[in-house]
This record gives structure tokens, sequence and C-alpha cells, in this order.
């Protein structure tokens, strides 16, 4: 089995967390650092042991807990008494109304955004560091670490600083200049690889493997199935926000593919636990243009995802080998959903929609997803006749170059008659 030291072990309290299961072949292992299955080299996942409450006495725990995360933690590979130790303790964002931009794209339906920039370092990742955190915990690890564009190496700093672990982190070279700053300034070490995301990941996969990684716990790596875990808490957060009910249609963007697998996964737990009814919902998974493959893969109706070479400005979906990619693709088709991509003038126009419509500022992540929200109403493949969730995963504040297009009306002296010359009255 894929491991790093500290060994494997079944002994760690993580909650409700029995064991990992392969995705693949159903293969069960004890509960460790660990990512891929010794039969098939399939991804890992958690399996759980849930305790016996009913629906209504489970659904009323979580509702009398925290505003963050942690309401879910009996539905998370967490220690039960996770809220009281040091961390930034993430998640219930708004579900935003967005009634503004679904009339302008014609929607009758409610269109909501469920805006995960308001988390504490202004993207989703707090919550999948947030869970993969007390993994490395349990498992005695004494350094954070990740591959990542950008967000995710921010979220590990952040989350390490408050546990008071040591954090070192690689990110390709060239990033925003914001998400480098932001994943500095927690002070751990952070270093540029000369390459793209999928070389960053391909050198900490060797890392793992030697004796210079020990005692690392890399979030998306060799903790993948405890950090993973953390997206399903979006779609917990939706469901319960729209009162314990699925919503019809969901955009999410894709990068790894990891964020939309996890909501899948959420959604039909909260199914089978009987804390929401039964009912159809699609999933449609979002891209850039320059960094597609797996919209690729489900226009031209291949299960095969094809490697490419990223050239977008939504750098933070950068994944040219993105690992869950195969499990994008049956989700989309098992559904009725979709996956589609939208171009960097595409982006640029969406970002500026929401920011205009609804005053939420999106990251060229949000960017990919609301302009493909557009583009799939345009054709048809997204019904607007159907409650719809689009999630936006980062702020704004993070690729302000792809909003550089916004600026000052005008320049006037600080007079009336100036003003007025303005013709702005
Ligand atoms: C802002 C933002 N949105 C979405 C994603 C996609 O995440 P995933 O790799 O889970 O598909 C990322 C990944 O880095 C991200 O930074
Ligand atoms: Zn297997």
């Amino acid at each position: 089995m894929a491991t790093a030291t500290p060994a494997a072990t079944s002994t760690v309290d993580l909650g409700p967390a029995a064991a990992l299961s392969c995705r693949e072949c159903g293969t069960r292992f004890p509960l460790g650092p660990s990512f891929a299955c010794l039969e098939c080299f399939g991804p890992l996942e958690i399996a759980y042991d849930y305790s016996d409450h009913g629906a209504a006495e489970l659904r009323a725990r979580i509702e009398a807990g925290p505003a963050s995360i942690w309401r879910y933690a009996p539905l998370l590979p967490v220690p039960a008494d996770v809220a009281t130790k040091p961390n930034l303790n993430p998640g219930w964002t708004p579900l935003v109304e967005a009634d503004r931009l679904g009339k302008e794209l014609g929607f009758t339906a409610r269109l909501h955004v469920k805006d995960d920039s308001g988390n504490p370092t202004h993207s989703f990742k707090d919550r999948v560091v947030a869970c993969a955190i007390e993994a490395a915990r349990a498992f005695d690890f004494t350094t954070l670490s990740c591959s990542s564009t950008g967000n995710l190496a921010g979220a590990v700093g952040a989350a390490a600083a408050r546990a008071g672990l040591r954090s070192c982190v690689f990110i390709p070279h060239d990033l925003e200049h914001a998400k480098i700053v932001m994943a500095a300034v927690y002070g751990g070490d952070l270093v540029g690889i000369e390459g793209n995301y999928d070389d960053v990941n391909r050198f900490c996969s060797e890392l793992i493997g030697d004796p210079a990684g020990e005692g690392w716990g890399f979030v998306n790596v060799n903790l993948r199935p405890y950090y993973g875990e953390g997206s399903k808490t979006l779609a917990f957060e939706i469901c319960e926000q729209l009162g314990w009910r699925l919503p019809e249609q969901i955009v999410i963007p894709i990068a790894s593919g990891s964020q939309l697998t996890k909501i899948d996964k959420g959604l039909r737990e909260l199914i089978e636990l009987g804390l929401v009814e039964d009912r159809p919902y699609r999933i449609f998974g979002a891209q850039a243009t320059g960094c597609s493959p797996v919209a690729e893969a489900f226009k031209a109706g291949r299960d095969v995802i094809r490697p490419v070479k990223p050239d977008t400005i939504a750098k933070s979906l950068a994944i040219g080998n993105p690992a869950d990619g195969p499990y994008v693709l049956d989700i989309a088709r098992r559904t009725g959903g979709a996956v589609e991509d939208v171009t960097d003038a595409e982006v640029v126009e969406a970002i500026r929609l929401l920011a205009r419509t609804e005053g939420i500022f999106a990251e060229t992540a949000g960017g990919v997803t609301i302009g493909v929200l557009k583009k799939l109403v345009e054709s048809g493949q997204l019904d607007p006749d159907k409650e719809t969730v689009a999630i936006n995963t980062g702020d704004g504040l993070k690729t302000l170059d792809a909003a550089a297009g916004a600026g000052l009306t005008a320049v006037i002296r600080p007079s009336l008659e100036s003003f007025r010359a303005a013709g702005l009255v």
C-alpha cells in the first residue's frame, strides 16, 4: 500500500471513519496515511461506521452544532471534540439567492450562489485542509504539505500556523502574486517549482517515497482520502440551507475533480442517512477552455481523459491531468449533467456579471463556473426552470489582474462643476 511514515494504524480516533476502502475494487484497509489500493492502485476513500441515530435526531444534532463545518462532525473523519482544537473553523458560508443574476440568465426557478469566498483564507480549500489536518494530527505528522495551484498552499499555511505545525508547500513558481503572498505570509516554507501543477504533483509523490519526506502529511496526496471528505460539507451546507432539500442542478468548477466527486458523495450520503428526500439531481462540471481535458472527453463521449498542457488565466483550475477526471465523467453522465468549458474572455465577462448583479467578486475559478452556467443555459443543457446552485470557490482579490478592466469612472476636480462636466448627472 502507498504509505508514508508514521505507519498506518486502525486505532486512531477519527470519529465515524472506520476504514479506507478502494473506490474501484472495494478492498478495505486500516485507517492510515494511504491513498492507493494495494490490489488495483485505485484511489482509497473513507468508509464509515455511523452510529445508529435516526435521521431526526441526527438532524437536530447538526442544527445545534457550531456555525462551521464541524456541525457535520458526525459525518466526517474527525474526532468528536474537533471543534475544541486549534483550527480555522471554516464553512457555513452564505447560500445567496441570486435573483438578479438568475433574471439576467433567463431563470424562472431559483438560482443560488454558494459563496465560499468568505472562508478564512478566502477559498473552499479551508474545508478540505481542516479535515486533512485532523488526520495529520492523528498520524503524528510534524510537517503539513501539499502540491497546490495556489489556494491550497494558503489554506495549508494558515491551518498549520494555527495548529502549531511546520508547513512546507509546493506551487508552480509563476502563480498570481496575491496567492504567493497569501501562501507565504503565515510563516511556513513556500517552494516555487519550475514547471506546471502536474510537475509539482509528480515531485511531491517522489518526496513522499524519500526519507526527506518522512513525517510529512501531504494533504492532497498521502492524506487525500481525508482531505476529500472536507468537500462533502459543501453538499451538506447547500442542502441544509435549502431546508434539508436537494437542489435540482449544481455547477462546480473542476481542477483535479475532487470537489465535484465529493459533493456527489455528500449528496448520496444525505439520501442514505434519510436527511433529505431522494430525488434526481444533475451535476455539471466547469473548466477553462485552456485546460479542459474533462470537458473534451465528455463532449467526445470518451471515457479516457487525455492530459493537456494548461494555458489559461484560471490558474487555480490549471491541472492538465486531473486525478478524479474519470469519476467526474461518470457523475455528469449518471446524473444527466454535463462538463463544459469557457474561454478566458468569457471568464472575465462572467466575473464582472456576477459582481454587477450580485455584489460577489469571484476569482477566476468562480468566473469559470458562472461563465459555464451561462453557456449551459444558452445551449439548453441546463434547465433554467429547475432550482440551481453555482459554487463560487474563491475570492476575486486573489486574481485582481483578471478584473483589471474595472477602474475609475472619471477623475474630477473636487467641485460640483467638474462633477457635472463629467456627465454623471
Ligand atoms: C478556487 C478553486 N476552485 C476550484 C478548485 C477545484 O478543486 P478540485 O481540485 O477539487 O477540482 C480549486 C483547486 O485548486 C480552486 O483553487
Ligand atoms: Zn482496489
